[in-house]
C-alpha cells in the first residue's frame, strides 16, 4: 500500500536488481497492485471464464480482456516476484483480487492441472510484527502458506520466501516500548543477504 518506507517494495527491487545482473537483457515488467488495484472478481468475471468466447456478452469480453491481461504477464514470466505486506494476518485484498483473476480454466489451470510449472516464485515479504518459531503469533502469518498453496495449484511449486519482520517495531505505539529496533533492521539484513547468496556473489 504504502510506497515511502515499504520494506517489501525494497526487497523486491533488490531481488529484481540481483536478477538483471545475472540475467544481462532481462525483461521486467512491473505491476503495482497498490497503486493501480485490480477490481475484485465478480459474476461477470467469473461466468466469463465458463462460456465459449462467441457466446460471451460484451461485459463478458471486457471482463475477460482484464484476466486476459493478468494472466497473459504472468504466462509470459520466466519469474514472477511478488512483494506484500500483512494485513490482519493475511495477504492484502489488492495480492487476493489479483490472484483471484489467474484461475482461469483452460489456461492457467488445464485438465492434467495447474499450467505455471516451468515458472518460479519469488515472495518479498515483510511482517510489522514477528511469526517465527517460538514467537507467541507462531503461524498467524497466513498470507505466506496460502500464497504458496494457491501458486501450487497452478503448477508452480518453486518457490523463494525474502521476509523482512518487525517492520513496524518503531512505529507502533504497542512495539516501540519492546525496543526491537534492532532486531528490525536484523531482520531485514538477513533478508537482503540470504538474497545475494542465492546469486551467488552477484551484487548491486
Ligand atoms: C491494514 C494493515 C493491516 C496490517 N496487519 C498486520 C498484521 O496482521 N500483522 C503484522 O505483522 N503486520 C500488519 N501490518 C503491518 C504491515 O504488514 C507492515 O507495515 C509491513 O511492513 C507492510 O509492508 P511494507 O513495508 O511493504 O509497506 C498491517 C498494516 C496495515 C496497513
Amino acid at each position: 500500500m504504502r510506497t515511502d518506507g515499504s520494506r517489501s517494495r525494497k526487497l523486491s527491487q533488490h531481488y529484481v536488481d540481483l536478477w538483471l545482473r545475472a540475467n544481462p537483457g532481462g525483461t521486467v515488467t512491473t505491476r503495482d497492485l497498490a497503486a493501480d488495484p485490480i477490481p475484485h472478481i465478480d459474476m461477470t468475471s467469473f461466468s466469463a471464464n465458463l462460456v465459449a468466447p462467441e457466446d460471451r456478452t460484451p461485459e463478458q469480453q471486457a471482463a475477460r480482456a482484464l484476466t486476459d491481461e493478468l494472466v497473459g504477464e504472468v504466462l509470459a514470466a520466466d519469474v514472477i516476484v511478488l512483494g506484500s505486506g500483512l494485513y490482519n494476518f493475511g495477504p492484502p485484498s489488492t495480492v487476493k483480487a489479483w490472484f483471484d483473476h489467474l484461475v482461469v480454466p483452460g489456461v492457467t489451470l488445464g485438465p492434467d492441472g495447474g499450467t505455471l510449472g516451468d515458472k518460479q516464485l519469488v515472495l518479498t515479504l515483510a511482517n510489522g510484527g514477528g511469526y517465527g518459531p517460538g514467537s507467541p503469533k507462531e503461524g498467524w502469518d497466513h498470507r505466506t502458506p496460502w500464497l504458496a498453496h494457491a501458486f501450487e495449484q497452478l503448477g508452480l511449486t518453486d518457490v523463494e520466501v525474502y521476509t523482512a519482520e518487525l517492520t513496524l517495531s518503531r512505529e507502533s505505539p504497542a512495539m516501540i516500548p519492546l525496543d526491537l529496533g534492532d532486531a528490525e533492521d536484523a531482520s531485514f539484513a538477513a533478508a537482503i543477504a540470504a538474497m545475494e547468496e542465492r546469486f551467488a556473489g552477484v551484487t548491486v
